[in-house]
């Protein structure tokens, strides 16, 4: 059961995926220069999609596995995306680097929450955005969600709450986090969190 929910997962094409990015890129606002990062970056279309979209800047992906993705299938932008196997909660990267990360559709499945919202704050530059989007722990789907992924997807997923997604960024140095679409009734919702331009010590 397992590997064939895997496969299945793996010959999909993250089409909704894709709508989902173009949505987030429209209301990051303003950004610093520097590169992107995107966090789990699956089959692909999602680093290959920002690759062309933000054409300009440098888009680095990381994945713990990259046994689902099809670069035959990718078209990139003109600066090919950098790969690097990793895990969200220990992010091989320098302070301070990024002017974007991304976060779509990945948060439910990733280990230690709080260390990856920690993460994200600390590698991304002043002024820099981290966009999100994910379940809605609350919707009524919720729990068959948490089910199926837990029967061949990972056995780590967890349908959040917005309130505990907004508490984690704010633990993590985000002073005024963001929910930036919330379709009533719907199952997505996005988030912009973005670093302050001075982060005091004592964050
Ligand atoms: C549902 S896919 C999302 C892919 C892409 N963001 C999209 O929307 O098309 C979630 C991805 O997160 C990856 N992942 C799971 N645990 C991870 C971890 N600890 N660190 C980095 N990536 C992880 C999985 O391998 C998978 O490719």
């Amino acid at each position: 059961m397992a590997s064939l929910l895997k496969r299945l997962f793996a010959l999909t094409p993250m089409t909704r995926s894709t709508s989902a990015y173009t949505f987030g890129l429209e209301r990051v606002g303003t950004l610093p220069s520097g590169p992107v990062l995107e966090i789990g970056t699956g089959q692909g279309y999602s680093v290959a999609f920002l690759s062309r979209a933000l054409a300009d800047r440098q888009v680095v992906g990381i994945d713990i596995t990259y046994e689902c993705f099809k670069p035959e299938r990718l078209e990139f932008g003109p600066r090919k995306p950098w790969l690097v196997q990793a895990s969200a909660p220990y992010l091989p990267f320098a302070s301070d680097t990024f002017a974007l990360v991304s976060l779509v559709m990945t948060f439910h499945c990733l280990p230690e929450p709080q260390r990856v919202f920690r993460e994200v704050f600390r590698v991304l530059k002043p002024g820099g955005v981290l966009m999100m989007a994910d379940v809605d722990g609350q919707h009524r789907i919720a729990p068959w969600f948490e089910r199926i992924e837990h029967l061949g997807i990972s056995s780590l997923t967890r349908a959040y709450r917005v309130e505990e997604i907004l508490a984690l960024g704010k633990e993590a140095g985000f002073p005024e986090p963001q929910i930036a679409y919330r379709k009533p009734g719907g199952f997505m919702v996005w988030y912009l969190f973005r670093k302050p331009q001075e982060v005091s010590d004592g964050r």
